[in-house]
């Protein structure tokens, strides 16, 4: 969508994968969602650095309203959980140079029950704008996934129309993928900043992967819709959960690099883990996700447990690279490659520096092989600079 945002893959924080629809406040005050919630998180947001590398969206997911509209037809925040209003925290996230989220959906209902915006598009678009809603992320359960062209393209205009910028997600791709016929990718790109594409992430290397192999499988030719102010959304970071190890959680973020994916963290930011902090954090993989260039990543193949991906970026003529290893059995597993097998071209030769802490690997010749041990379920990453005056 060429609104004048997104012009490098989204970045900032979504409640639903670690906070989901809690509204019981009184037996779980820690994990409900609330305005108390979203002030402790978007306080961590502004103090423990994360909006300075850049996670400037704070967005709020299903389950934020009251059950019904108000008597002009208004949609309105829980009063018990959200007691000052959207408004109220729309300032707050603002005074701490960060932006506000908000959850609707296209349909009758939101997938969770709550009123939907179908009937009330424009009246909806107009709220959020004069409550300073920053995003709209709009979901598609309870519709008639036929109407959603012409719907999701309605209330693209009617946000523009408010005249205040808010970035728009649209979860319409993901309900009509399985439907060839309904699937207009170059509509999408025309009428949106970032749509999910497929499944929900959860808590697990299962379907963490299983999303990576959705992308690598690259049905509609995915990478060629992504682009400034476009962008393919493989879903939120379960970085910091409960479900990855370690070596997962690289892979998770190196992937979300290479893919040029929003990085929409969904974790608890006062308790998190200092290792998975350092990955959320880590300067080299922000650089290649927000590359200027653009390009989404790519498998170049997949052979059994091992695949391959690269992503050119913005320099001239340099790359990342990654070899992912999807085999949970316990021993790393050795491949030999060069790097033209890895579709390198443009140089003779490359600095190597390793992603993920930023060591020099040294000097790599397109046609030299070498021996790449990747973990159980991990990633080898590494980022390619042409070495200009390199002699043999
Ligand atoms: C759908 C979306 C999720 C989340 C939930 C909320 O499943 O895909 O990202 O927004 O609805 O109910």
């Amino acid at each position: 969508l060429d609104n004048g945002l997104a012009l490098t893959p989204p970045m900032g924080w979504m409640h639903w994968e670690r906070f989901r629809c809690i509204t019981d406040c009184k037996t779980d005050p820690k994990n409900c969602l609330s305005e108390n919630l979203i002030m402790r998180q978007a306080d961590r947001m502004a103090s423990d650095g994360y909006r300075d590398a850049g996670y400037i969206y704070l967005s709020i997911d299903d389950c934020w309203m009251a059950k019904e509209r108000d008597s002009n037809g208004r949609l309105q925040a829980d009063p018990i959980r959200f007691p000052r209003g959207i408004k109220f925290l729309a300032d707050y996230l603002h005074n701490k140079g960060l932006k506000l989220g908000i959850y609707e959906d296209f349909g009758t209902r939101t997938c969770m029950g709550y009123p939907g915006s179908e009937f009330y598009l424009q009246l909806d678009a107009e709220t959020f704008a004069s409550w300073g809603v920053d995003l709209l992320k709009l979901d598609g359960c309870n519709a008639d996934r036929k109407d959603m062209k012409d719907g999701y393209e309605a209330m693209g205009f009617f946000l523009n129309k408010t005249g205040h910028p808010i970035l728009y997600l649209c979860s319409w791709a993901a309900y009509v993928s399985p439907y060839k016929d309904l699937t207009d990718y170059p509509a999408f790109k025309k009428y949106c900043n970032q749509w999910r594409n497929y499944r929900d992430i959860q808590d697990s290397w299962d379907v963490m992967y299983d999303i990576i192999d959705y992308y690598g499988n690259n049905t509609y030719n995915l990478s060629a819709y992504a682009g400034s102010g476009h962008w393919n959304d493989p879903d939120e970071l379960i970085i910091g959960g409960y479900g990855l190890s370690f070596n997962q959680e690289k892979l998770h973020m190196g992937m979300w690099a290479m893919m040029a994916s929003p990085l929409f963290m969904s974790v608890d930011l006062e308790t998190i883990r200092p290792s998975s902090k350092g990955l959320l954090l880590n300067k080299m993989l922000l650089e290649i996700n927000q590359d200027p260039l653009g390009v989404q990543g790519q498998r170049i193949w997949k052979f059994r447990q091992f695949e391959i991906w690269q992503r050119p970026l913005h320099k001239a003529h340099s790359y990342a690279i990654a070899v992912i290893n999807s085999d949970n059995e316990g021993v790393p597993r050795t491949i030999k490659l060069s790097l033209s097998e890895f579709g390198v071209t443009g140089a003779p030769a490359f600095n190597v520096t390793d992603v993920f802490d930023g060591t020099s690997h040294g000097v790599a010749h397109v046609n030299d092989s070498f021996i790449y041990e990747v973990n159980p379920t991990g990633i080898y990453m590494v980022r390619l600079d042409p070495v200009m005056s390199w002699k043999r």
